[in-house]
């Protein structure tokens, strides 16, 4: 070999060492959403929404879901995500707090008290349901979704709620990833 061939092989080389050391972390940060947002699917964290003493037995409350959202690499804090309605049970039920996702189970709408807050009305399609999410007419496919809840221990019990997204116009309760 050639002294001229010797720098012109080692200079190719060294050129691909220098682009894969340079190549190998850049993919890796461009895929790394895609790799968390696989790591995260399935995962739903409780949040705090209120405690059980603002809470009227019988008379459903709605609260925002605040959370941060992640979209590819760029992260927005505090962002309302949803919205749930709460309604205290009487004493000594289990649970003792039901919580519903808004979001009506036909097309999606957010779910309203109708005007004498006796039930539930999503203005849509007319969907109707009852305290206990129960279809009050054919419109909605299911009943609507109810949400996981946990309450913290006394003095001062907090209401936690698991948020979750479901498919509409199924007749079962699918979660959305
Ligand atoms: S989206 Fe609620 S009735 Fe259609």
């Amino acid at each position: 070999m050639t002294r001229r061939d010797f720098y012109r092989y080692g200079s190719i080389v060294l050129g691909s060492l220098i682009k894969l050391v340079i190549a190998v972390p850049a993919v890796a940060f461009l895929a790394s959403p895609l790799r968390k947002r696989g790591q995260d699917a399935g995962e739903v964290a409780f949040a705090a929404l209120t405690s059980l003493n603002q809470l009227k037995v019988g008379v459903p409350r709605s609260f925002a879901i605040i959370q941060d959202q992640t979209d590819a690499w760029i992260k927005y804090p505090s962002e309302p995500v949803g919205s749930v309605w709460l309604i205290r049970q009487p004493a000594g039920t289990k649970p003792e707090v039901i919580a519903f996702t808004v979001e009506c189970p036909h097309l999606g709408c957010a779910i309203n008290l109708t005007a004498d807050g006796k039930s539930f009305l999503c203005p849509c399609h007319a969907s109707a349901f009852d305290f206990d999410g129960k279809p009050q007419n054919q419109v909605p496919p299911r009943p609507m979704d109810r949400l996981d809840v946990e309450l913290t221990a006394e003095p001062d019990p907090q209401v936690r709620v698991k948020f979750q997204r479901f498919r509409t116009l199924a007749q079962e309760r699918i979660p959305l990833a």
